[in-house]
């Protein structure tokens, strides 16, 4: 099956790669408002110790799953344990990755007529009201969007089809440093606005208040979604990783690069929204509604700054979209070519098609379906729901149950450490198998709990 399996070229290759699938819209729209929401600098502390003690196992221990397979997610449960029931993990890990991907090209779609918008000062020659309408008009048209879908897709599959290291690994490799770069610009930009200091205060004064139950599970929840847990990505990622590599430390790099990302986005973001007098929101209200506003506040006064600033923008949720969306597409591309024998090619036409026809009917979700309700709610959000509060906590839960419970805990101790050649990861074994052993399922528990009920 896997004689000529691809792996990726070098440590620094493993991160940004396994980084770029983390560094999403998660980290530009939701983690800056669920900051201020839960206390500021208060829930920062708490989602840094949330992300280290608790996803960080979790991610490991899924790495531990695809690096000791070197198989798909569906293959890997073959190989770990044979003809059993585990193999429903397997298929789940990768049904998904498909529902999210599905959505997200939308979305990926979007910032890329927004991209365009920018690119034709549409911000600044536009009134407020027609801003105002701009994000409504486009989400409920039919054409605009699906074309935009379409490219954003097509475009994302294109990288996954020149394979693990012509492709994805390239592309990570661009993409990552040019996002950093990109989102420390727009911060430096933002937190020296006149007026952005009630922006970096929203997200650093500490309100211990605030920090309720439910912020703790409010950060764990977001860590998860944040380090892309519980959907097959870090398996399958992680079957590419070399042998000789150690797993602690690329997941280490991983994790502190998004925490990194995530709280930047917060600067990139917050002060502008401030400055601008709005109040903040969630979702794609703040990025589609929002920031297009500032824009042509900022423009009023400063065009070329403003519409400089609004590519770069539109620019950095186009790259962070778009490594996350070639990590969700490898998922069940991978499947395809070892569980189904096709060709890497053919496997990419087979996902892009599923994944472009479910996509359709999300965007048609906003205009011309708009009456069809599953559950109460429109095809987008539903499967937007559906997946981030159930299929992603159940693959979490099943996948550290089955690293916890199922597999040996020498063969855990073996892929962990190198077959003991890692004399540092030795050193922190009992800790991170105690956690994903007894903690992380009831973490995982809770907010698979709380998203339900
Ligand atoms: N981790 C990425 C993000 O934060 O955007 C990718 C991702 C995670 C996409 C979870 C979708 C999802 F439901």
């Amino acid at each position: 099956m896997s004689q000529s399996r691809e792996t990726f070229g070098s440590r620094a290759a493993v991160i940004m790669a396994l980084a770029g699938s983390a560094i999403g819209l998660g980290n530009i729209w939701r983690f800056p408002y669920i900051v201020g929401e839960n206390g500021g600098a208060a829930f920062i502390l708490v989602y840094i110790a949330c992300t280290l003690l608790l996803s960080l196992p979790i991610f490991l221990g899924e790495s531990i799953i695809g690096r000791r397979s070197g198989a798909n997610c569906r293959g890997a449960m073959e190989r770990l344990a044979p003809g059993t029931h585990w193999k429903w993990l397997g298929y789940l890990s990768v049904l998904t990755p498909m529902v999210i991907v599905s959505y997200y090209s939308v979305i990926g779609g979007w910032s890329l007529d927004y991209l365009f918008k920018s690119l034709s000062f549409s911000f600044i020659r536009e009134s407020p009201e027609a801003i105002g309408g701009m994000f409504g008009s486009l989400v409920s048209s039919t054409w605009a969007p699906l074309l935009f879908h379409t490219l954003f897709l097509g475009a994302s599959i294109v990288v996954v089809a020149f394979g693990v290291k012509g492709g994805i690994e390239k592309f990570s490799k661009i993409c990552l440093p040019v996002l950093f770069v990109l989102i420390v610009a727009i911060a430096v930009y933002s937190v020296t606005l006149p007026g952005a200091k009630t922006g970096v205060d929203y997200l650093l004064k500490p309100d211990f208040s605030k920090l309720t139950p439910r912020a703790f599970v409010t950060a764990l929840g977001q860590s998860f979604y944040s380090l892309s847990l519980g959907m097959g990505i870090i398996i399958t990622y992680s079957s590419y990783v070399h042998k000789e590599e150690n797993l602690l430390v690329s997941g280490v790099g991983t994790a502190l690069s998004d925490l990194f990302f995530a709280l930047l986005a917060g600067f990139a973001i917050m002060p502008a929204v401030f400055a601008a007098g709005i109040e903040p929101s969630a979702g794609p209200g703040l990025i589609f509604d929002t920031l297009p506003y500032i824009f042509h506040q900022m423009g009023q006064t400063m065009p070329v700054v403003s519409s400089l600033a609004a590519i770069l923008f539109f620019v950095t949720i186009l790259f962070a979209a778009m490594t996350s969306t070639v990590s969700l597409l490898e998922v069940g591309v991978a499947f395809l070519i070892e569980e189904k024998q096709m060709a890497r090619k053919a496997a990419c036409v087979a996902v892009f098609c599923v994944t472009w026809l479910v996509g359709i009917l999300c965007s048609l979700s906003f205009g011309p379906l708009s009456g069809v309700k599953l559950f109460g709610d429109g095809i987008f959000d539903f499967l937007d729901k559906f997946s981030s509060n159930f299929l992603l906590t159940l693959g979490g839960l099943l996948a550290v149950l089955f690293v916890g419970w199922k597999m040996p805990k020498a063969a855990v101790h073996d892929e962990f450490t190198n077959g003991g050649v890692l004399k540092g990861n030795s050193a922190c074994f009992g800790v991170f198998y105690f956690i994903l052993k007894y903690v992380a399922p009831l973490a995982v528990l809770l907010i698979f709990l709380t998203n339900f009920l």
